[in-house]
């Protein structure tokens, strides 16, 4: 028994000596790799650094377009959406099966740990780590965040503003124009964020000396080796990042091919464009109400200033035809906006929203020979027969942007 307690005693020595060795042969490692620059230990798996470098460009490509675009740019900001939602949505996944440090699970997310890095950060300290740091954390949460709720409120606002994408048959105008407001409030927040962003990456890189610009291209950090990535994980990021693309586009395409509710093609409008496209395009039935249609249709004599009339029988069966496809029967921004605003005049061009979208084009160029008049809609609008508008469609005609800018 003694003997044994002895040997035991022994063992444990010995082991406790083999420790001290090892730890001081690491310590001297350690001091060897500080002074030597630390052998760069892989701590970003592949599909985390590809996907924050494409995140990039996309959101760049969607802020740009968004705030400075023209608004017949709008397809390439929704392709940028896209974009951003499929790399969101492989993040969140990459959260659960992505590498070490890539996990959910591998943040400090905690507010006392926060503060305490904080803290350092104002004494002048900020400790390397492989992962990534509390405010890091916290950040990345905030930015995926802002992202999601950016493309949900993109695909609401394309569904109800704009009659497309997945959801155009399943949101009424009144919320996609809610949504736009929320989406541009949002996208100033990512703003603010982003600097935020930058300015954490400025202080690790600058002021504390932390690569992080080489651990998010590279893939590697100055640190322990037993702090190392367990590996690339280029197969299962395809893998997964295969998996969300599937999703997302069945997603779209199935929803959006749904029956449209809010917006229709319209049918037997000959007799309707034979009597009235002769002095302007005939507008779409769903830019009036009906008793407005019924109030121009009853003045035809005396139409601004024109005799525009017709036989009795024809002028009943065009407003027959004007009424069941009126401004209520629409749920388009233009039907909405401009075929439900009452104007004195009766015209739509005379709708403050209507003044409001056009008032940075110069009055002159109605006069140009290739509009002619604020009732040729189609002048600018490709596609102002449907009555959709959209704003991929806008194209002022170049001789009248010439005509004009040459008078002034
Ligand atoms: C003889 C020419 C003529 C015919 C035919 C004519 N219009 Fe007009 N229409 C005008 C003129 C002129 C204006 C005013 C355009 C302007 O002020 O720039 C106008 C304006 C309008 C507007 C307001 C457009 C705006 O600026 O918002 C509507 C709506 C309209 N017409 C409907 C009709 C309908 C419906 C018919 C067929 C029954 C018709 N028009 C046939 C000459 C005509
Ligand atoms: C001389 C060219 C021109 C004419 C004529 C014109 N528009 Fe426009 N319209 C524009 C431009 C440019 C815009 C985009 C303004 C902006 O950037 O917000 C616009 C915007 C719009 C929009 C908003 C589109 C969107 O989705 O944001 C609607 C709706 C619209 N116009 C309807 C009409 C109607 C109805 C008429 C005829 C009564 C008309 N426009 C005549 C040039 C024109």
């Amino acid at each position: 028994m003694d003997h044994d307690q002895k040997n035991a005693a022994k063992a444990t020595d010995a082991a406790t000596q083999a420790a001290a060795a090892l730890s001081a042969q690491r310590q001297q490692r350690e001091q060897q790799a500080n002074a030597a620059g630390r052998a760069e230990v892989l701590v970003r798996d592949v599909p985390v650094r590809i996907f924050h470098w494409t995140l990039v460009v996309a959101v760049s490509a969607g802020l740009l377009t968004g705030f400075f675009g023209e608004e017949n740019l709008l397809d390439i900001h929704v392709l940028a959406g896209q974009a951003v939602a499929v790399l969101v949505l492989f993040r969140i996944a990459w959260w659960f099966v992505g590498g070490r440090y890539s996990r959910l699970s591998a943040y400090p997310l905690s507010p006392r740990k926060a503060l305490d890095h904080l803290g350092n950060v104002i004494r002048g300290r900020s400790p390397l780590t492989a992962g990534h740091n509390p405010l890091g954390a916290f950040m990345i949460i905030t930015l995926i965040g802002l992202l999601l709720l950016i493309s949900i409120t993109g695909v609401i606002t394309l569904g109800g503003e704009e009659n497309q994408g997945p959801l155009k048959a399943f949101v009424p105008y009144w919320l996609g124009d809610a949504a736009g407001e929320v989406h541009e409030v949002l996208a100033i927040i990512l703003l603010f964020a982003i600097a935020g962003h930058l300015g954490g990456v400025f202080m690790e890189t600058v002021v504390f000396r932390h690569p992080l610009l080489r651990a998010m291209t590279r893939g590697t950090m100055p640190v322990p080796e037993e702090q190392a990535e367990r590996g690339r994980f280029i197969l299962r990021g395809l893998f997964v990042f295969g998996v969300v693309l599937v999703f997302f586009t069945g997603f779209w395409n199935v929803l959006e091919a749904t029956p449209d509710t809010r917006w229709r093609p319209i049918s037997n409008a000959e007799i309707y464009k034979a009597n009235c496209a002769d002095c302007h395009h005939a507008h779409h039935p769903s830019l009036r109400t009906a008793d407005m249609w019924e109030r121009i249709m009853q003045g035809l004599d005396d139409h601004y200033g024109e005799d525009a009339s017709i036989d009795e029988k024809t002028a009943r069966r065009i407003l027959a035809f004007l009424q069941r496809n009126d401004a209520l029967h629409f749920d388009t921004e233009a039907a909405v906006r401009l075929g439900r605003a009452k104007t004195p005049d009766l015209r739509i061009s005379s709708a403050t929203w209507w003044r409001l979208r056009h008032e940075q084009l110069p009055e002159a160029i109605y006069r140009t020979p290739k509009v002619g008049s604020k009732a040729n809609c189609d002048a600018c609008h490709l596609d102002a027969e449907t009555g959709r508008f959209d704003d991929v469609n806008i194209r002022v005609p170049e001789e009248a942007r010439q005509a004009v800018s040459g008078n002034s």
